[in-house]
């Protein structure tokens, strides 16, 4: 028996609009830590000792250090069976919009093209001087990089008190507004203003699904709750669309 409702499988195949947001749970099946799980990112440090930009002025290198510690394990890792199904869905149907809290590149490293970076991207950084962009830097070097203005150049990911890019939320909040199906899938839905787009994009009309290993704070708010690991639950979708899409 498929853990899919009739209803979502309908609503998939009439819809013109699909959104997805994604957190850190989707590549935890890489092998990239969460954050607020056991054993996850935030139990280990402060973000306010690592994640904010007075910490970046009052130590730069150990902020730099780390986020090329993470910028390391990122590249070592691939993306999973739900990275390669969001990128999939983009061909499945006319128009698949991929919002993502997450920086590690893995959706377009799995071939995602429609994807927009709430939180920024590991691999790109900039001048906090001039915004010179540096996105091809040496992943060994340890200390801080400056800018040939002089300015330190810090990793283009957005920080704790920090304001997400304008034009990025904007996209996607028209994007929750005018879905016919909402996924929110691997993220604790504890974040703002990402966590905000599930409630929009339902009280917009959508059909608004999570996909999780445990439930979150907006559980009870979705349509529906696919209970489970994201890569093998977004693998079996695909296979199923793909079949019925096929007869139709
Ligand atoms: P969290 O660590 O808060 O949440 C990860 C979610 O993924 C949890 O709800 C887990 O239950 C779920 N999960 C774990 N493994 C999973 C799997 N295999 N399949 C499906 N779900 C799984 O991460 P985010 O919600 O992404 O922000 O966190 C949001 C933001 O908080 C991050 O972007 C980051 C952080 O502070 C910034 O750095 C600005």
């Amino acid at each position: 028996m498929s853990r899919f409702s009739n209803e979502l499988i309908d609503r998939l195949l009439k819809a013109r609009i699909i959104t997805s947001l994604t957190g850190a749970g989707v590549s935890a099946e890489s092998g990239v830590p969460t954050f607020r799980d056991p054993g996850g990112i935030w139990e280990k440090f402060r973000p306010e000792q690592l994640a904010n930009f007075e910490a970046f002025m009052s130590d730069p290198d150990f902020v730099w250090s780390w986020y090329q510690h993470r910028r390391q394990i990122m590249r070592e890792v691939k993306p999973n069976p739900g990275h390669r199904a969001l990128a999939e869905m983009e061909g499945i149907f006319d128009e698949f919009n991929l919002i993502t809290q997450n920086i590690d590149n893995l959706h377009k490293r799995a071939g995602s093209k429609n994807v927009t970076e709430l939180h920024g991207n590991i691999e790109r950084n900039y001048c906090i001087k001039c915004r010179k962009e540096y996105n091809e830097v040496d992943i060994h070097e340890k200390s801080v990089l400056k800018c040939e203005c002089g300015g330190l150049i810090r990793p283009d990911v957005v920080w704790f008190g920090e304001m997400l890019p304008l034009e990025a939320l904007r996209f996607a909040e028209n994007c929750a507004m005018r879905s016919n199906v909402f996924f929110t899938i691997g993220t604790s839905a504890e974040v703002y203003p990402a966590a905000m787009l599930p409630m929009i994009a339902r009280q917009s009309g959508a059909y608004v699904v999570e996909i999780n290993t445990r439930p979150t704070s907006i559980s009870y708010d979705v349509n529906e709750v696919l209970q489970g690991k994201s890569g093998e639950i977004l693998d079996e979708l695909v296979d199923v669309l793909k079949q019925k899409k096929a007869i139709i």
